[in-house]
């Protein structure tokens, strides 16, 4: 599994998908810059989440509001008292940890001894060996299991009931050690505050404290009159938006899935007090089928329902999804009701109210809210599309089967050769198609280098340009997926490329 990982890290980096940020200086930690590639995955990605939000929804609206914003609206929503993380320091070490992804890791050692238990008995029985009847009845699998459950559900709890002298307790029951020394005396665990702060002017005296946006929400929720007035909007109706978010996450590890710097993709859908529970399903569903409909695969996808809900909320869901270190959270689904609303009527002394005319009276709305972050969306297409093949001869190859809507190429155009007036056909193919798609020209290295290259790109089509072409204008056409060759006219190229990579 960790070497599955790897994999996919410098996969990424190899082709141009992400490399560390600020490289040459050793990199800045949990920040990363996308590449040429990435960056092209990373537009499709929101695209295919803007079409299926804003556009395809007759009731939901985009906008891009500004990341800095005035520092009340902080207070308000509580992230300036409660937007916090529990840490723990080594007093040994010196070195400071969150407390609650030591306790994950135990829980990760605990499924590494369960998944080697099923390896050994994989090993004993050969061919034989039922994975899913060894792994439901196995008892030691069954034990490590239950461990680590009653570990999580408690160390929920006390997050949740912010009982952190129990989540203190909880480290030194398990007898967890720092990582690096093995040392395991530990401070208590305290809370620190996830925002990043900034200054707004430049005299010192009168510079006002701001901080860089945690989440995209909140200019949502503090723009709700002005879009209602200007889209005029009848309940219930949402506000969509993508953009930069900033935590100063403590242990930033596993590589995008949890960054200082990332991207949300939120909507906020504004419904009638009373409706929400009923909204909240309704979107849960409907998000689970947006992630279906990429063709991951159904058992890569799970529901957590919260047990305990945060104060503002009366419902609230992950979509998790399995990445190469277990099933984790992609994308959040919260039934908010009005507290956000509320507390800026509140902060601000302005109204937030809609008045519903059937009703004949106003009030605030309550609100459902889908959040996904589109890294961790990249990673999850990243690691689970990343596969090693072997072919029927033997040969290996690396593919990167992307759905073909978000590959970050098209099509490779590729003349067999240069010479011969090929190359000059080529481009001429590229030239035409270049209005449509995002495509590559390549020349160099052999031809079965150049397939290969493409297919660990996640490129659908290669079209090979040989010496027929020139009179019968016609190309090869090879599939990512199944390798096949066949001869399609130039005249149809883009038609089939449309059909293949339209969302
Ligand atoms: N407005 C609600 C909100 O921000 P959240 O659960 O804190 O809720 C929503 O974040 C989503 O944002 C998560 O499901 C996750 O996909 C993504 N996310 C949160 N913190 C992140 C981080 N440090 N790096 C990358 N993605 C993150």
């Amino acid at each position: 599994q960790e070497d599955a990982f790897k994999k996919v890290v410098s996969h990424a980096k190899e082709y141009g998908f992400i490399f560390p940020s600020s490289e040459i200086y050793d990199g800045l930690s949990a920040v990363y810059d996308y590449g040429q590639n990435g960056v092209e995955l990373k537009n499709n990605i929101k695209q295919y989440w803007w079409k299926a939000m804003v556009q395809l929804n007759d009731n939901i609206v985009g906008i891009d509001s500004a990341i800095l914003m005035h520092p009340t609206v902080w207070k308000a929503s509580g992230h300036v008292d409660a937007f916090n993380d529990p840490l723990i320091d080594n007093k040994d070490s010196k070195k400071r940890f969150r407390a609650d992804v030591l306790i994950e890791d135990y829980c990760a050692k605990l499924e590494d001894k369960a998944t080697k238990e099923i390896e050994k008995a994989q090993k004993r029985f050969g061919e034989s060996f039922d994975k899913a009847q060894f792994e439901s009845t196995n008892e030691r699998v069954l034990q490590y299991r239950a461990k680590q459950q009653q570990i999580l559900q408690r160390m929920a709890r006390s997050l949740e009931a912010n009982d952190l002298a129990d989540v203190k307790s909880l480290i030194e029951e398990l007898e967890i050690a720092d990582p690096d020394t093995g040392s395991k005396n530990w401070t208590d665990v305290r809370q620190f505050n996830l925002m990043f702060g900034t200054k707004l002017g430049a005299s010192a005296d009168s510079a006002m404290d701001l901080y860089l946006r945690p989440e995209t929400a909140q200019g949502i929720f503090v723009n709700f009159q002005n879009v209602q007035k200007t889209s005029r909007h009848k309940l219930p109706f949402g506000i969509a938006q993508i953009g930069k978010a900033f935590r100063n996450e403590i242990v930033a590890r596993q590589f995008i899935f949890r960054m200082r710097e990332f991207e949300q993709m939120e909507m906020q859908f504004f419904v009638q007090p009373g409706t929400e529970l009923a909204q909240y399903e309704a979107w849960k569903q409907k998000r689970l089928n947006w992630h279906l409909a990429l063709g991951l695969g159904q058992e890569n996808y799970r529901f957590h329902d919260h047990e305990k809900l945060a104060h503002y909320a009366n419902a609230a869901a992950d979509i998790e999804f399995k990445f190469p270190f277990g099933f984790k959270e992609l994308e959040g689904i919260h039934s908010r009701t009005d507290f956000d609303l509320k507390a800026h009527e509140e902060f601000s002394g302005r109204k937030l109210q809609y008045f519903d005319p059937e009703r004949n009276e106003n009030y605030v709305p309550y609100v459902v809210e889908t959040s996904i972050g589109l890294d961790r969306m990249f990673l999850a297409l990243l690691s689970h599309c990343l596969k090693e093949e072997t072919l029927v001869d033997g040969s290996e190859r690396t593919v990167l089967s992307l759905p073909p809507a978000l590959a970050p190429v098209k099509a490779a155009i590729l003349p067999l050769m240069k010479k011969d007036g090929l190359g000059e056909y080529a481009q001429n193919i590229f030239n035409d198609l270049k209005y449509d798609f995002n495509l590559i020209y390549e020349e160099k290295d052999s031809i079965g280098k150049r397939y290969r290259r493409n297919d660990a790109l996640g490129t659908p089509y290669c079209i090979t340009v040989d010496h027929d072409s020139l009179t019968d204008h016609t190309v090869t056409l090879r599939d990512r997926d199944t390798m096949e060759q066949t001869r399609v006219p130039v005249a149809g190229l883009r038609s089939i490329i449309e059909e293949k990579t339209s969302f």
